[in-house]
C-alpha cells in the first residue's frame, strides 16, 4: 500500500479509455438494480467522482457489492471505458471490488443535503461532502498561490513565534499559556500570582499576530511574510470571528501606506486568479449551489482597480447615505460591520480601501499623520466579509512611538526590543494582515466563517 504509485481520481479521470487502473476511496452514492451497481467514488482529489459500473458476473456481487452504500471504503480495479451518458468522459467498469471498510448503521452523512449546523456537529465526517471537500481544496490552493505570490517576489516566509510575552494589538484579548496549578498558584508577598515560577518565568500568551517579530525580519531581510494561525479570545459570536484562525502577515522595509495597500491589491487579485484557475470545478460548485454570482464577483475583484478612501471621507459617505444604522455614525467611531457592508456593497460596489483612521481606534504601532489625528492605517474591506485586510505604516520615529504606547498604556518594558528597531538603522516600513478564512469566505460565499475552517474555535466550542 503506497501512497507513490496509487492513483487519484483526478489523475484517473484524465486517462483514456482502454486503461487499466486502480481506484481506492470511498463511496458517495450507490444504486442498485438486479443486473448491475453503480458506486460514484470519491478520494477528495477533485469535485468530480469516479463511476464504477459493478456488473453481477463478481464473484461478491451479492454477498457484498450490493451491500456497499454511502461511506463505505473500497478498493476498486478494472478498465476505463468511455462513458456516453455519464459526468465524466471516462467510468470504470470494475473486475474486483474489495471492500476496505463497512459502515455502521448510524453513519450520519446520507445522500440527502445536510445543514452546515448538524454537519458542524459531525466536523469528523463533513469532509468527506462536496461541500467541505471542494471548501478544504480552495484552502489548499489558496494557501500555495499565496506562498507563491511572496516566494515569486523574494519574500522570506518567516516563522513567528506562536507563544510570546507582547501583545500585538495591545487589546489584551489572549488566551494565556501557563504550567501553574490554577487551583493553587504560587503567589508573591502581596498575594498576586507569581508568573516568574511559571513556564516560561513571565506571563505568555497565544499571539494575535505575528507582526511585531515580522517588523523585526523585515528590518534585516526586507521583505518578509507571515502565514500561521493566530488566536484571540474576543467572546464574539459572529459569521466573521474565530477565536484561532489563520493570518498572512507581509512586513515590507522601505514602503509607505500607499506602498502597502498597492502590495495588498495586487496580492489579493493575484490569489483569487489562480484559485479560479486551479479550483475551477470547485468554484462552479459553490456559485450554483451556495452563493450564486460568487465567481462573477471574483473576476470583476481580479478585474477593478479597488477604490481608496480615507476614513473622514467614508464617514461622510456614511453619513450622508440616509440609512437608519444600529450604530449612530460620528467621526472617530469604530466602524461596525453594517458601516463597512453599505461602504462596499451600496456606496462603492466592490472593494474599498479606507485608510488614515483617528488614531484613538487603533493600534499604537501605526504612524502618526501631521494632523495629528490620524494615522496611516488601511483596512480593506470587501462586501458581505467586510474587513478582509489590516494594515498599516509603522510608526519608525522613536519619540512618537513611546508617545504612542503611553497613550495606549502599554508597558514599555515589554517592547524594548520591538523600540530598538528605531534606534537600530530604522526604516519607513509597512505591512498588513490577512485573515485567511475571511478570505476564503470571499472566495466561495460560505456564509459563516466556522465553515471554512476544518474544526472551528469560538466561544463555547472546541470540540475535535
Ligand atoms: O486587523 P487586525 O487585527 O490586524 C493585525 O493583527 C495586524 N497586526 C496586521 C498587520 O498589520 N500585520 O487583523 C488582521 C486581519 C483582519 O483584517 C481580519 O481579516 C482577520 O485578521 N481577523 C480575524 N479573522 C477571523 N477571526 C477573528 N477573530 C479575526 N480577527 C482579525
Ligand atoms: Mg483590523
Amino acid at each position: 500500500m503506497n501512497p507513490m504509485t496509487q492513483l487519484t481520481v483526478k489523475t484517473i479521470l484524465t486517462k483514456p479509455a482502454g486503461t487499466e487502473i486502480e481506484v481506492r476511496g470511498w463511496v458517495k452514492s450507490a444504486r442498485h438494480s438486479k443486473n448491475v451497481t453503480f458506486l460514484a467514488v470519491s478520494d477528495g482529489s477533485c469535485f468530480a467522482d469516479l463511476q464504477v459500473v459493478v456488473s453481477p458476473e463478481l464473484a461478491n456481487f451479492e454477498s457484498e457489492v450490493k451491500k456497499l452504500v454511502t461511506g463505505c471504503s473500497v478498493i476498486v480495479s478494472g478498465v476505463l471505458s468511455e462513458s456516453p451518458g455519464g459526468k465524466q468522459s471516462v467510468e470504470l467498469q470494475a473486475s474486483s471490488v474489495n471492500v476496505t471498510g463497512w459502515v455502521e448503521d448510524d453513519y450520519p452523512l446520507q445522500k440527502k443535503q445536510h445543514s452546515f449546523e448538524f454537519l458542524r456537529t459531525k466536523a469528523h465526517l463533513r469532509m468527506r461532502t462536496n461541500t467541505f471537500g471542494a471548501l478544504m481544496r480552495v484552502r489548499n490552493a489558496a494557501s500555495r498561490a499565496i506562498h507563491h505570490f511572496f516566494q515569486s517576489r523574494g519574500f522570506i516566509w518567516l516563522h513567528s513565534p506562536i507563544i510570546t510575552a507582547s501583545d500585538c494589538e495591545g487589546a489584551g484579548q489572549m488566551f494565556r499559556v501557563s504550567t501553574l496549578d490554577a487551583e493553587n498558584p504560587p503567589r508573591t508577598e502581596k498575594g498576586a500570582v507569581d508568573w516568574s515560577q511559571d513556564f516560561f518565568g513571565t506571563l505568555t500568551h497565544l499571539t494575535v499576530s505575528g507582526q511585531l517579530e515580522g517588523e523585526t525580519a523585515a528590518l534585516a531581510l526586507k521583505n518578509i511574510y507571515t502565514f500561521g494561525p493566530t488566536f484571540r479570545a474576543e467572546n464574539s459570536n459572529t459569521s466573521r470571528h474565530l477565536a484561532e484562525f489563520w493570518m498572512v502577515e507581509p512586513e515590507m522595509a522601505f514602503c509607505d501606506l500607499s506602498g502597502d495597500a498597492e502590495m495588498a491589491e495586487a496580492f489579493l487579485q493575484s490569489v483569487f486568479k489562480t484559485v479560479l484557475n486551479d479550483c475551477a470545478d470547485d468554484l462552479e460548485f459553490f456559485d450554483q449551489r451556495i452563493q450564486p454570482g460568487v465567481i462573477a464577483r471574483l473576476q470583476k475583484t481580479i478585474d477593478t482597480p479597488f477604490v481608496r478612501m480615507p476614513y473622514t471621507e467614508a464617514i461622510a459617505a456614511l453619513e450622508k447615505s440616509g440609512k437608519d444604522f444600529e450604530y449612530p455614525v460620528h467621526w472617530g467611531m469604530d466602524m461596525q460591520s453594517e458601516h463597512e457592508r453599505y461602504l462596499t456593497e451600496e456606496h462603492v460596489g466592490g472593494p474599498v480601501v479606507v485608510t488614515d483612521y483617528p488614531r484613538q481606534i487603533k493600534a499604537f504601532y501605526m504612524y502618526l499623520n501631521d494632523d495629528e489625528k490620524t494615522v496611516r492605517a488601511m483596512d480593506v474591506l470587501v462586501p458581505e466579509v467586510g474587513e478582509m485586510i489590516g494594515g498599516s505604516q509603522r510608526e519608525d520615529r522613536i519619540d512618537v512611538l513611546r508617545m504612542r504606547m503611553n497613550e495606549c498604556g502599554l508597558d514599555t518594558e515589554h517592547y524594548v526590543w520591538y523600540m530598538d528597531l528605531r534606534r537600530f538603522g530604522g526604516v519607513p516600513h509597512a505591512g498588513f494582515g490577512l485573515g485567511f478564512e475571511r478570505m476564503v469566505q470571499y472566495m466561495t460565499g460560505m456564509a459563516n466563517i466556522r465553515d471554512v475552517i476544518p474544526y472551528p474555535r469560538v466561544p463555547g466550542h472546541a470540540d475535535f
